[in-house]
């Protein structure tokens, strides 16, 4: 299988280091522990969304567009990597986030001020609407707006992880290295797609498993394999299915989207007092706590070598400040 890789603009900082765990590992007694620092790609403090950002905002361009618009939560990383990319690039950049306009703005939403963006605050309203009324007003004002979806896991932002894969597999070729597991967190599925597509096309062995962060098992495998074929299309990869190894646990949603909770803290404070390694109180706390209570419970033999893939997400901790610490 030969992916024809569209335009790309080159943003992130790559590869991304791919570094040993051993004091974490040592302190839970399972697996060896590995981590992929995606956190690392560079750009407005790093973070998964910039892989993607690479495709979206070259397609961006030769599209003519000079106006990034995207939607997420008001801590959302995607917006803050989206916001950062339209100022690097000298495109505009229009934000739509959930809900109200806080008090203050701080972790991500800080960032987004900082780097320019508009901010359109949706209210109860989907956000697919308000992105349209959006990128309406900006054509009436002979703008010419691309629209990234949620997370930017479109065909397009999913090529970035299908990439990923080929840096991965050339790092565990060069360090001699075999991992029989990845796990990450996943939400909007545009990562776990390329992941997926990315282990068929370059013969990775192991298995992908995402941890989902906010929705049923069943609907993210789902998306993630649809997501998947249609990547392997848009790469010219013909008809591939990947129905077979889209693996998710739903287990670890706990009190829901952005709720902070006891695994979550855990995860945190562990990785940070034993390995001096940041993640994130949304994603990557909530994706550790439940690699932790898998290896807990005996998922994975002493053989076995685990690779945590970081996705990013640290400016959220800032906004978390005091239910970290409480
Ligand atoms: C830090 C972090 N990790 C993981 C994810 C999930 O990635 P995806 O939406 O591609 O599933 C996100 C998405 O917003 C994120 O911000």
């Amino acid at each position: 299988m030969n992916p024809r890789y569209p335009g790309r603009v080159y943003l992130a900082h790559l590869p991304t280091p791919l570094e040993r765990l051993d004091r974490l590992g040592k302190h839970l007694g399972g697996p060896e522990l590995l981590i992929k620092r995606d956190d690392q790609t560079g750009l407005a403090l790093g973070g998964n969304k910039v892989r993607k950002l690479e495709f979206l905002a070259a397609d961006a361009l030769e599209h003519g567009c000079d106006h990034l618009i995207t939607s997420g939560g008001p801590q959302s990383n995607h917006c803050r990597q989206t916001a950062a990319v339209a100022a690097r690039l000298g495109l505009g950049c229009s934000l739509v986030l959930r809900g109200q306009a806080p008090i203050r703005f701080t972790g991500n939403l800080l960032l987004d001020r900082l780097f320019g963006a508009h901010l359109y605050w949706a209210g109860d309203r989907p956000l697919g609407e308000v992105m349209s009324q959006v990128a309406g007003e900006l054509r009436a004002m002979g703008r010419k707006p691309y629209l990234i979806p949620l997370g930017g896991s479109n065909v397009v932002g999913a090529t970035g992880y299908v990439m990923a894969m080929e840096e991965f597999m050339a790092q565990l070729a060069a360090a001699g290295l075999n991992v029989d597991f990845i796990v990450f967190a996943s939400s909007s599925g545009g990562t776990q797609a390329g992941l997926v597509l990315g282990a068929r096309v370059y013969a990775f062995r192991g298995r992908v498993l995402g941890i989902s962060v906010d929705r049923p098992a069943e609907e993210l495998q789902t998306q993630v394999a649809a997501l998947a074929t249609a990547t392997a299309t848009h790469l010219g990869l013909g008809t591939v299915s990947v129905a077979g190894q889209v693996e998710v646990n739903d287990d670890y949603l706990g009190e829901g989207y952005g709720v902070l909770g006891e695994a979550e803290r855990e995860a945190i404070r562990l990785v940070a007092q034993l390995e001096g390694i940041l993640l994130d109180p949304v994603y990557t706390g909530r994706a550790m706590g439940g690699l932790i209570d898998l290896i807990r419970w005996g998922a994975f033999t002493h053989r076995q070598t685990v690779l945590f893939w970081h996705t990013g997400g640290t400016p959220a901790l800032f906004a978390y400040g005091d239910e970290l610490l409480a």
